[in-house]
């Protein structure tokens, strides 16, 4: 059943676990998760890119919808990281659950103009937004600790930023990046503890791909109530692609189907095991 993204997120933090919103770019991807989610019985949410929406536009939203009506468990459908006014409107009109509204490439000032916007439209139309303070990237990883500090939330902002955009959920940068660790990765739980207590929306943690269960498990106990997975899914599509191509006798190509079957299975591993992790197991 197609759920509003705040009502899952909210019976989350009330209930002591965490949702999965998982990058789906295609059929495979978005069967991948529902499955995974009803034969866990854990609600779940299914979020496309703006890139993937370039590509697949409203009938990939349409794809999404579908597969949450139909689902035995409470879905929600939600546009990732989007920097665009104009597609989070749309996105919003052709029926996605909530936004994600990214300015966390602004300054703070504007980042705050910018979601207040989209807030405020998202309001009309009945849709949730997150929003995103301090700034997370693939590139973090590599740099010096204190231009890493300058990128993390800041606690004191994160509370003025809450209380002027009026968003329903708010991304945290503690440390985490998207895609590949190149270290260790290390969460600042001291800054979660104290944006935790002066912000009382859901919090939100990106970068999951790569992140050790005990991390996982400690930011659920911190309050993080939503995690973003992409990069573990697209490897395991990948793998499972070449794979197919790999098994395929010498001189001839494996059938689609094949592919689009291994790569269901491929990517519905990943998501019962993180279900696992966010404990959102029989949660429904
Ligand atoms: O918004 C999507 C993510 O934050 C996913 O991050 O690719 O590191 O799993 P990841
Ligand atoms: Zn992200």
């Amino acid at each position: 059943m197609l759920i509003p993204t705040g009502q899952l997120l909210q019976k989350a933090t009330a209930g002591g676990y965490a949702i999965g919103a998982f990058n789906v770019y295609t059929l495979e991807g978005a069967t991948a998760v529902v499955t995974a989610a009803e034969e866990l019985q854990s609600p779940v949410m299914l979020q496309v890119l703006p890139s993937a929406l370039k590509i697949g536009g409203r009938p990939l939203v349409a794809l999404c919808h579908a597969l949450a009506k139909d689902a035995t468990v409470p879905v929600a459908v939600h546009l990732d990281h989007c920097s665009s006014q104009v597609l989070t409107v749309k996105a919003m009109i052709w029926g996605v659950s909530s936004v994600m509204a990214d300015g966390s490439e602004l300054p703070f000032e504007q980042n705050i103009q910018f979601t207040q916007y989209v807030s405020e439209i998202a309001r009309g139309l009945g849709a949730g937004v997150e929003a995103e303070l301090g700034r997370l990237s693939g590139e973090e990883d590599g740099i010096a600790v204190h231009q890493r500090e300058a990128l993390l939330t800041s606690p004191e902002q994160a509370e003025e930023f809450v209380e002027q955009t009026g968003v329903d959920a708010l991304a945290v940068c503690i440390g985490n990046v998207h895609g590949h660790y190149r270290r260790t990765p290390e969460l600042d739980f001291v800054r979660l503890e104290k944006i935790r207590q002066r912000v009382d929306v859901p919090l939100v943690l990106h970068g999951t791909s790569g992140l050790p269960d005990e991390l996982i498990d400690k930011a659920i106990t911190h309050g993080i109530c939503k995690f973003n997975v992409n990069t573990e899914l697209r490897r395991a599509c990948l793998k499972a692609t070449e794979a197919c191509f790999n098994e395929a006798q010498t001189g001839q190509q494996p059938e689609l189907t094949r592919i689009m079957e291994e790569s269901v299975r491929a990517m519905k591993e990943v998501v019962s095991e993180k279900i696992k992790l966010f404990r959102s197991a029989e949660m429904t």
